[in-house]
């Protein structure tokens, strides 16, 4: 059912086009028998009598205005009145002023035209209704997918930190005391001590890697600060932080968090394998009730565009990125100027409610 089909600026610019065509004087009624369009400004707004006595009546069909119901009934005019029809609905009806026999033609026509335009509006409509509908469900299976996979390597990160971990701190120290025991075989328990070592230290990484404990224990800030400060030293590159003092002991829903982190997470990983830069600037504001979080760097800098356009489907971290401030309703853009480094820009709602799925 439609509740206000005929939408009156709409209206009035079929009826400009008609008026126009037949040289005539063209009104448009709603369903309720408002005149709200018409060549005649001054008519618009007023009652058409005719028309609200043969809607009221329940049966829409079309008639004609003589001289005599001019005399009779309030803000009518002699001419053809035709319903306009939507998806077997009477949404109004529309008028030619004038002799009524030569009237009638136009004014069905014009009510075919209305009719068709209306359709068209119609079906548009719920082209795009259907494809915001598409777009809500594709990212709510997006924000799922995000967090089933967040979960899982939290999973992951805590069995490899707690089992793992310790099944190795376990071997380490047995194979130390059986060398101290076994002179006849100190050198290769030695050996595979150090071994052990080794893969504790990667089991280490791995579990941090995963899902860092000092995000969930300490927050965003944290977490930022100690990640650029390892990042730093790993790759030797310099990187400022500049935070906001009052976002120091501040903290967010874990599911800004951890977004907010994968993301700096992929942006600097692609300064490391695309950008050859020498600095990098990580910024985190806080204004009023938006965070806002930048990347920048000085290196080769890309062209942002293309690389949207031409989707490549091997590089998902720019779609990531897009991917998860859409799930947190906040903006991303990317800046770029060959030679000139890239600049990534976050702004996301803080106060924003959780999510629930
Ligand atoms: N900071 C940067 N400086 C220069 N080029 C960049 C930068 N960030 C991204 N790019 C360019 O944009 C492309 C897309 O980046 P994206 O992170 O989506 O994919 P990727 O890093 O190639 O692959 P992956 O899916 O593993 O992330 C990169 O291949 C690179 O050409
Ligand atoms: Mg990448």
């Amino acid at each position: 059912m439609n509740t206000q089909p005929l939408d009156p600026k709409f209206a009035q610019s079929l009826v400009d086009i008609i008026a126009a065509e037949l040289n005539k004087n063209v009104n448009i009624v709603d369903k309720k028998g408002i005149i709200i369009a018409s060549l005649s400004k001054e008519r618009i707004g007023q009652r058409h009598e005719a028309s609200t006595i043969m809607l009221n009546s329940g049966q829409a069909h079309e008639f004609s205005v003589t001289e005599h119901d001019q005399q009779h009934f309030s803000g009518v005019r002699t001419g053809f009145n035709v319903p306009i029809w939507l998806e077997s609905e009477c949404v109004g009806l529309i008028g030619v002023t004038g002799n009524s026999e030569e009237s009638a033609s136009y004014a069905r026509l014009a009510a075919h035209f209305v009719e068709a335009a209306l359709n068209a509006n119609l079906r548009q409509e719920k082209l795009v209704n259907a494809l915001q509908e598409k777009q809500a469900l594709h990212q709510h299976y997006i924000k799922k997918i995000i967090n089933i996979q967040e979960e899982e390597r939290r999973k992951i990160s805590r069995e490899l930190h707690d089992e793992t971990s310790q099944a190795l701190t376990s071997i380490i120290v047995g194979l130390r005391v059986l060398a101290e025991t076994t002179p006849a075989k100190k050198a290769e328990l030695l050996q595979m001590r150090d071994l052990a070592v080794n893969t504790l230290d990667a089991v280490h990484r791995l579990a941090v890697q995963l899902r860092p404990v000092v995000l969930d224990d300490l927050g965003l800030v944290s977490a930022t600060q100690k990640y650029i400060e390892d990042y730093s030293k790993k790759y030797k590159i310099q990187v400022t932080a500049k935070i906001d003092p009052q976002l120091l002991r501040q903290r967010f829903s874990p599911e800004l968090e951890i977004n907010l982190y994968r993301i700096l997470q992929e942006a600097l990983t692609n300064i490391i394998k695309h950008a050859q830069a020498t600095e990098v600037q990580v910024s985190l504001v806080k204004k009023t009730s938006v965070l806002s979080f930048t990347i920048l760097d000085n290196g080769i800098g890309f062209h942002s565009q293309k690389v949207y356009k031409h989707r490549n489907h091997a590089c998902l971290g720019l779609y990531g990125m897009k991917e998860r401030i859409a799930g947190l309703d906040g903006d991303f853009s990317i800046h770029s100027t060959i030679n000139h480094g890239t600049c990534l820009k976050i702004e996301v709602p803080i106060n924003r409610k959780p999510l629930t799925l």
